[in-house]
């Protein structure tokens, strides 16, 4: 069951429900070592990249249970910050532990940390940070190696808005002597949401969603109940499968507040959308208008998670339109696949691609490399004439819970197979 099955030409109606945020969870999922307590994380996402983070926190002595409405963690039994080969391999949001190890039992060692097709995804930052916080950090063959007797606050400047590294430094001075300031932070959604529950477990954070976040630390934390906020990009993805089907949904609790950008996108393509608190209602073009250019930058502007599926859109829009990509080097990996469906995209230069919209894809077989990729694909597959197979589909459960039902709950024909 590693491909998808689409077959294209229905536009979407109905409702969905949008799940809990992938990139939300994983570092609160981290955080929850610093409390030594039991956490309960109600609409933690049923998730691949959850599941192993679960078997990662579970290595070095955390319970984990899943109950119907969400993820009870017990961290009060961890003994080791060292993580066994074979548990963080591959799954980038393992570096959270960097940070939340070296806070909550002042040693971390784990191997496989490292880039990702994406991109190259370095950790400079994070190393930078934690080190002027005292952490020595050391690397042997794969593994990497951190300890700190104790870590203390101090002024950091990081080179670039990287959420990754934002956290990461939030997650080590919680727990740290004095205060810590980190400058130049990224201000995503998942960084205030990773904030409010370290908050609620009584660290002192102020700052959070802005570039300057300040943190005293505090002696000990205490375990909460909290609920991970609604998928920006699970949102954002069937926003965009919505306009390009020209479809009619309401997606169920969508942030809609996080997403300004891929809503003025939306606009710009000639949807009608309404926000309430309940959620977004969206009405999709009878076919979407060309935006002209859309770049992707750090929130508040156009997420890199939306640019796949914005691409999508765009194949299949009147007219033409510039993508440039500005955070991951390797996102559009996808384009040779959306070719194989008929698209028109002119590669410009490495970080920018031109698409001529065309009234309707074709179906064909093509391949998913990774997670938001892989979601666009099936997307394609929506817009497109016949059937098409995504294959190598286990990148998307990373993400996305579910995809097909989902897609089905809204009357499209996709089914795993
Ligand atoms: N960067 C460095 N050095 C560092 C850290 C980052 O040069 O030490 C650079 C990166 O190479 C990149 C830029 O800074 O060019 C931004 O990277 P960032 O650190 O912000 O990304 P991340 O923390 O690794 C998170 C999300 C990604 C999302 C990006 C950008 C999580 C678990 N991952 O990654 O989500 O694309 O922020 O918003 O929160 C996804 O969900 O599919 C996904 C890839």
């Amino acid at each position: 069951m590693d491909s998808i099955l689409v077959n294209g030409g229905t536009p979407l109606c109905g409702a969905v429900k949008i799940q809990g945020s992938k990139n939300a969870a994983l570092p609160i999922m981290a955080a929850s070592l610093l409390t030594k307590d039991c956490n309960f994380l109600e609409n933690c996402p049923r998730i691949t990249d959850v599941y192993r983070m679960i078997e990662i926190l579970e290595s070095i002595g955390c319970k984990a249970i899943w109950k119907e409405d969400g993820l009870y963690l017990d961290s009060s039994g961890v003994y080791s910050g060292a993580i066994p080969d074979g548990y963080s391999e591959g799954m980038r949001s393992s570096i959270f532990l960097l940070g939340a190890l070296l806070g909550a039992v002042g040693e971390v060692s784990m191997s496989g940390i490292g880039g990702c097709v994406i991109g190259n995804r370095k950790i400079d930052y994070h190393v930078m940070g934690l080190t002027r916080m005292g952490a020595t950090i050391s690397y042997q063959e794969d593994r990497i190696q951190a300890t700190a007797a104790m870590l203390c606050g101090t002024a950091i400047q990081l080179p670039g808005p990287s959420v990754g590294a934002t956290e990461n430094l939030v997650l080590a001075a919680v727990l740290a002597k004095g205060e810590t300031l980190i400058q130049g932070a990224a201000a995503e959604p998942e960084i205030v949401a990773l904030c409010q529950y370290l908050s609620r477990c009584g660290a002192r954070i102020t700052g959070a969603g802005s570039d300057c976040i300040r943190v005293e630390g505090v002696k000990a934390l205490r375990g909460v109940r909290y609920t991970i906020p609604p998928d920006r990009i699970v949102a954002g993805t069937y926003l965009f499968a919505t306009i390009a089907t020209g479809g009619n949904v309401f997606l169920q609790k969508a942030p809609w507040r996080e997403l300004y950008e891929p809503l003025a996108v939306a606009e710009r393509m000639g949807a009608v959308w309404n926000c309430c608190e309940e959620g977004i209602y969206i009405q999709g073009p009878e076919r979407p208008k060309a935006v002209g250019e859309l770049i992707t930058g750090v929130y508040p502007r156009f997420p890199t998670d939306l640019q796949s599926a914005a691409l999508v859109a765009s194949c299949v829009a009147t007219g033409q339109t510039i993508i440039r990509e500005k955070i991951f080097e390797n996102r559009f990996r996808i384009v040779p696949q959306l070719r194989k469906l008929g698209a028109n995209i002119r590669d410009i230069d490495e970080e920018s691609v031109e698409i001529q919209g065309i009234e309707q894809l074709q179906g064909a077989e093509v391949e998913a490399m990774e997670l938001r990729g892989g979601a666009a694909l099936v997307l394609a597959g929506l817009c497109a004439k016949g059937s098409t197979l995504v294959q190598h589909t286990a990148f998307l459960y990373r993400g996305y819970e579910n995809i097909c039902r989902d897609l089905r709950d809204l009357g499209a024909r996709v089914a795993s197979v």
